[in-house]
């Protein structure tokens, strides 16, 4: 994991902001901003800081709040995952970890690197392969009652995996983001959002390493999927549009970045 503290400067961070309302956001969460000129300059400066040439591959934009959030505590593996989203490309995916509207302190991600981890990932079958988690606090089924072990990490393809103690991987964390701050890590690295506290708007662009893949720019004829509401449904859609937008104008007119808003205190 890369922390890119102030990675993109205020103007840069505008722009993005904008850029984000003007886009297409499908159901599925995946925004279609791969052509606009911040995402451009954000390529350019993801390539520096990794010393590789990237080639843009998918955006997704997130709303996470205490409700939305809830989900995610709650599932098998308590939010731990690896993304499998760039498995049909060639060449290593990254996820560029951008928040653009954060109000929280606790709020984030922990990424188990594979470079401080490597026994855990050379014990899994195939490198990049969808991983199930499962941890001992909602599956307990699972697990040995005697065992000391916390976490199943399985191939989703083969149902091949490992048993592990959660304290036994060395983590990285990346909480207390500000607007224009990034985090860079792989895509095959499992991670887990973090969410305590306010209101986090975050974009994520993939990118594609050194690759020779043709990826094409996906268009609107993807939004096939039937509208729900889901945990990023409809009413949420509409608080990140009016926050986004508040975003731009303060970026704008400030220079600053929202201030995080007064807390208040249930009676
Ligand atoms: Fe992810």
């Amino acid at each position: 994991m890369i922390k890119c503290p102030e990675f993109l400067p205020n103007h840069l961070a505008e722009e993005l902001v904008k850029e984000t309302l003007q886009a297409k956001l499908l159901v599925t969460n995946q925004l279609l901003i791969g052509t606009a000129h911040s995402v451009e300059l954000i390529r350019q400066r993801v390539g520096s800081v990794l010393g590789q040439d990237v080639v843009f591959f998918k955006a997704f934009l997130f709303l996470l709040t205490e409700t939305t959030y809830e989900g995610v505590r709650v599932d098998d593996g308590e939010g731990w995952h690896n993304d499998a989203s760039c498995n049909d490309v060639n060449g290593e995916c990254i996820n560029v970890w951008i928040p653009l509207y954060c109000s929280g302190q606790s709020s984030g991600v922990r990424v188990a690197t594979r470079r401080d981890n490597e026994w855990l990932y050379s014990a899994l079958p195939q490198a990049g392969a969808r991983l199930d988690v499962l941890t001992k606090a909602r599956r307990p089924d699972l697990f040995e009652g005697d065992g000391s072990d916390d976490l199943l990490v399985i191939d989703a393809a083969n149902g091949a995996g490992i048993s592990l103690k959660v304290s036994d991987l060395i983590l990285q964390t990346a909480v207390g983001l500000s607007v224009g701050d990034a985090v860079i890590f792989s895509q095959r690295d499992l991670h887990q959002g973090i969410h305590g506290d306010g209101v986090r708007i975050q974009l994520t662009l993939k990118f594609v390493v050194d690759s020779n893949a043709a990826i094409a720019e996906e268009t609107a004829s993807s939004t096939s999927i039937k509208p729900t509401l889901s945990k990023h449904g409809v009413l949420e859609r509409q608080l990140m549009r009016e926050l986004l937008g508040l975003q731009a104008v303060h970026l704008r007119e400030s220079g600053r970045v929202l201030p995080a808003p007064i807390s208040f205190h249930e009676a």
